[in-house]
């Protein structure tokens, strides 16, 4: 198994092409890098949907607020590229930051309503420099469909609203989110935290969990989120910047699963930044 390089857009439009011209359908997974099983999870899936598999790697500085960790951003170059080759992609982009943000660049995708609070309520100009850069790769490369994890399930929602919005072909794909044993989702800040943040972490899947359930039981969301949140605060979690429970597809608030629902939550352990969500199934009748 071969893994192409593509260190260019023109390399990257070459090798799509070449895919067309052999009757075969193109997959994208956009990454930042420091690949793990979740993102592994993505290429698998990929396959799939489409017989090339196009994985690129970029971290984008535009979404990352001055005060986050661009520059401390893990970054393994070679160990990504080995586990691409085991993953079985067929190619991987590799664009520098001045191909991608050349001197006079001006534009900037913004996505109303669903970027809007949660996440976007504490990293400011985050979704506007996901959606530029997920615009960018998606119309580089003109893929058949593109998949992103729903581990950052706000992000999945705005890229859906923006390849629609902007009339882009190419079919999205959410895949649900891979877990450590213990339940912790797998991320690429994972790698942040102490051995003892370590073990208090899957806290958080296992709330979100406890209060799936009795939502679904019926309960209203109020309480049980204040009462998660002031779990979340005496184990350690600070700030929990939200728990919050929302309509799955608009990210509306919800107080009752009368509908398909999400809890997502947001909070610090230590120095790091950890969200989490899963789905709320509606109240069975
Ligand atoms: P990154 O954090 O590298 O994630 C790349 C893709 O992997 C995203 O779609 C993310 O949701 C998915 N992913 C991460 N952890 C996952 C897990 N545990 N299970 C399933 N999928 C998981 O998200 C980004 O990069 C960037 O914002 C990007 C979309 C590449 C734009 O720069």
């Amino acid at each position: 198994m071969t893994l192409a390089s593509l260190p260019t857009v023109e390399a990257l439009r070459a090798f799509v092409r070449d895919c067309r011209a052999a009757g075969d359908k193109v997959a994208l997974v956009p990454t930042m890098g420091a690949l793990h099983a979740g993102h592994l999870q993505l290429v698998s899936v990929a396959r799939r949907h489409a017989q090339r598999v196009i994985v690129s790697i970029f971290v984008n500085p535009t979404q990352f607020g001055p005060n986050e960790d661009f520059t401390r951003y893990p970054r393994d170059t070679e160990r990504d590229l080995a586990r691409l080759i085991e993953a079985g992609a067929d190619a991987v982009f590799l664009p520098s930051v001045e191909a991608m943000y050349p001197a006079g660049f001006s534009t900037t995708v913004t996505v109303a309503g669903v970027s809007e609070g949660l996440c976007g309520a504490f990293r400011p100009g985050h979704f506007a420099g996901v959606a530029t850069v997920v615009a960018k790769l998606l119309l580089q490369a003109l893929p058949d469909v593109a998949l992103f994890g729903e581990k950052d399930y706000q992000q999945l929602k705005v890229i859906e609203r923006m390849a629609r919005d902007l009339d882009i072909p190419v079919a999205i794909v959410g895949v649900p989110t891979v877990r450590e044993a213990d339940g912790l989702a797998l991320s690429s800040r994972n790698a942040y935290l102490t051995p003892a943040e370590r073990q208090e972490a899957p806290r958080l899947v296992a709330v979100l969990r406890n209060i799936a359930e009795r939502l679904t039981a019926g309960e209203g969301a109020g309480p049980l989120l204040a009462a998660g949140t002031a779990e979340l605060a005496a184990a350690g979690f600070a700030p929990v910047q939200y728990l919050e429970f929302r309509n799955a597809e608009t990210l509306a608030p919800l107080e009752r699963a009368d509908r398909p629902g999400r809890l997502l939550v947001a909070a610090y352990l230590g120095r790091t930044r950890l969200i989490d969500n899963i789905p709320v199934e509606p109240i069975r009748s």
